[in-house]
């Protein structure tokens, strides 16, 4: 009997925001298949160094690199590093994201733009500085959103805004890399019982809410996107360009 087997050996992988939460599950299951992988993170130096140390338990090698993707000048000097260590990049995920949750009407033009610039910003850049790391090969480019970018969820104006503008670039981006033989799509995920959720007045009301109402009869775990990621990552989802690929255990076809 013949098996399929997902190999990424001698590739490498940058995870933005891979330190904690969805990216970390991310960087381990690319690592898992054989990539090598760079994570970058903000604040938490820790969480960063104790991914790192799993990645490279797993016999691959990694790379934490602190950036604010919200800043283009940090993207290039982060994509410079990965070039110096690695000489290569063959995956990107853009799944760092921030962003101001509070009433529309509440929101200043402070909050608008620091979400904006992290969630929807940030991909531009970070495909320009890696496309050319990805050479004659191609590579795969994935993009983490949410549902918040075609539902309305309370709060949520300026995330599910940005995340909106983020599938939008994901679907020209593809249209134009096609050609470099470069994959890009995004993963856009229900509720994931993450740090993220700390910030929402309403966390386990979320959480209950979302397993109750989710046809697979749980949540969505850091690692259900990570599959995703996977399989986006390699030959079996070739012909996948500039879609979103929805994860949420049918949440989204309910109500
Ligand atoms: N959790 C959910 O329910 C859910 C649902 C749908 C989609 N998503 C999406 O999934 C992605 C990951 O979310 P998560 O829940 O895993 O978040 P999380 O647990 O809060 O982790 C966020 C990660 O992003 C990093 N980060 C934040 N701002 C950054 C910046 N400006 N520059 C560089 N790194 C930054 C953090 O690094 P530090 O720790 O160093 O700050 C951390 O590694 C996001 O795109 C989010 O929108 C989440």
């Amino acid at each position: 009997m013949s098996s399929i087997e997902i190999n990424l050996q001698g590739q490498v992988a940058l995870v933005t925001g891979g330190s904690r939460g969805i990216g970390r599950a991310i960087a381990l299951r690319l690592a898992q298949a054989g990539a090598n992988v760079a994570i970058n993170y903000l604040r938490q130096r820790t969480a960063a160094e104790e991914t790192v140390a799993a990645i490279r338990a797993l016999g691959r090698q990694a790379l934490a690199i602190r950036a604010n993707v919200g800043e283009h000048e940090a993207i290039e000097e982060m994509v410079e590093e990965i070039k110096k260590e690695y000489g290569r990049l063959d995956i990107l995920v853009s799944n760092a994201a921030s962003g101001v949750l509070k009433p529309a009407l509440e929101l200043t033009e402070k909050h608008w733009h620091w979400t904006m610039d992290i969630n929807a910003g940030t991909l531009l850049p970070l495909t320009q500085h890696t496309v050319p790391l990805m050479g004659e090969r191609g590579g795969h480019i994935i993009a983490v959103s949410s549902l918040g970018s075609v539902r309305a969820i309370p709060n949520y104006a300026a995330v599910g805004a940005s995340k909106a503008a983020l599938e939008s670039l994901v679907r020209h981006l593809a249209l134009e890399l096609a050609p470099k033989k470069i994959s890009v799509n995004a993963v856009s995920a229900g509720v994931v019982d993450t740090d993220a959720l700390s910030h929402f007045p309403n966390r386990e009301q979320l959480l209950n809410h979302s397993a109750e109402r989710t046809p697979t009869g749980r949540l969505t775990t850091p690692e259900d996107v990570a599959d995703a990621v996977l399989f986006l990552c390699s030959g079996l989802s070739a012909q996948i360009q500039g879609q979103t690929i929805v994860i949420d255990g049918g949440y989204s076809i309910t109500g």
